[in-house]
């Protein structure tokens, strides 16, 4: 005899929001200190402009932020767990995430961070989905939020033209599969035989159980370009068409990928098929913002009219481990803010 399990509950997003530091880097600004030029950066990744925290400032202040924002698209004064997203927390011990919970108010409930790097969110999602269906928490705050400029070496001109500081943060709440909003399925992976593609070499425990200190570079970020390129569009394709075959969706009406490079999301999106409307992409204003990237994508498209309730969504994330993961919903009616960021230049 088979007994019949009750369907798990879902988790739906009930608000969404973004946050970006104000100071605002433009690539003729980088090119003042860096061997390197608007035309390049704009033709080789898309991007015309990313953000940076002012010294002081730190990941959590950019994640509460965006939680409430969240919270206040959602019309919830709190939530009762917080999951965070960061590969850049305040410090390395402890975690970030209670210190954000306790700034916005939310009492004693469960804070913890999760590290995927530009992946986190996708992987946060599915964690805070996961303490909806158990019954652990009916609302759950969802933040990504990164300040890569913090850890970039300053001549390093190929990250820094890529990356710059954000949060985005989703509220998610206890409800129905057939609710839009619903997280109906996930694909979620990692291939650590490729780690050293995307690493900060110093200041865990492998370097420090030398006893030696490491070269100041060494704790800087550094990722290896073209190989990242290719796994990337390799893994965001294969993980979206799960979904869209488990789905039986035939295509998606838009994928929100993980925002790297424009020439990543024009790829994924000819590989699955996707006109180039369907490929939502913002990396021109903010560029990379890690684990802020994909709810800051979603806050651009929502704010804008790129992305409607009653859509079927993907969303696609990769980065550092290797890692990558895909969710898929019908994107709900929620009122969200404009992030506060000037137009795309002309
Ligand atoms: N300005 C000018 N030249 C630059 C430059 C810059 N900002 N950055 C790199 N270059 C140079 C390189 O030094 C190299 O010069 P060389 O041919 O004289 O050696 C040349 O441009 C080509 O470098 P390459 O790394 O092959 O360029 P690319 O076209 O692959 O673009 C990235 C580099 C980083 C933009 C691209 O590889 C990329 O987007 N990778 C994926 C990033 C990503 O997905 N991350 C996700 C996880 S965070």
């Amino acid at each position: 005899m088979t007994a019949t399990l009750p369907a798990p509950r879902a988790a739906v997003v009930a608000g969404l929001g973004g946050w970006i530091p104000h100071r605002a880097v433009d690539n003729d600004e980088l090119a003042r200190t860096l061997d390197t030029s608007d035309t390049w950066i704009r033709t080789r990744t898309g991007i015309r402009r990313r953000y940076t925290i002012a010294p002081g400032e730190a990941t959590s202040d950019l994640a509460v932020e965006a939680g409430r924002r969240a919270l206040k698209s959602a019309g919830a004064a709190d939530a009762d767990a917080l999951v965070l997203a960061t590969s850049t927390p305040d410090q390395p011990c402890p975690a970030t995430a209670p210190q954000v919970a306790a700034r916005l108010g939310l009492g004693p409930v469960p804070a913890f961070d999760v590290n995927a790097v530009c992946t986190g969110f996708v992987y946060a999602l599915a964690t805070a989905a996961g303490l909806i269906a158990t019954g652990t928490a009916e609302r759950v705050l969802v933040i990504g939020a990164d300040t890569f400029s913090t850890i970039l070496a300053p001549d390093d001109r190929t990250t820094r033209a890529i990356f710059g500081d954000g949060a985005g943060a989703v509220l998610l709440r206890a409800g129905d599969r057939s609710e839009p909003g619903a997280l109906l399925d996930f694909d979620l992976g990692s291939e650590g035989e490729q780690a050293e593609l995307i690493q900060v070499p110093a200041g865990g425990s492998r370097q420090r159980s030398t006893g030696l200190a490491a070269p100041a570079r060494d704790h800087c970020f550094t990722m290896q370009g073209r190989p990242v390129f290719m796994h990337a569009v390799l893994r965001m394709s294969a993980s979206t068409q799960k979904l869209i075959d488990r789905q039986e969706w035939g295509t998606p009406d838009k994928l929100v990928a993980h925002q790297a490079n424009i020439r990543i999301l024009n790829a994924v999106g000819d590989q699955l098929g996707l006109g180039e409307e369907q490929v939502v992409a913002n990396l021109d204003r903010v560029g990379n913002t890690v684990a802020g990237s994909i709810p800051l994508a979603l806050a651009d498209a929502v704010t804008d009219g790129r992305l409607a309730p009653g859509e079927r969504v993907v969303l696609t994330g990769f980065g550092g481990g290797l890692t990558w993961g895909s969710a898929a919903l019908v994107w709900p009616d929620l009122p969200v803010e404009a992030l506060p960021h000037q137009p795309p230049a002309a």
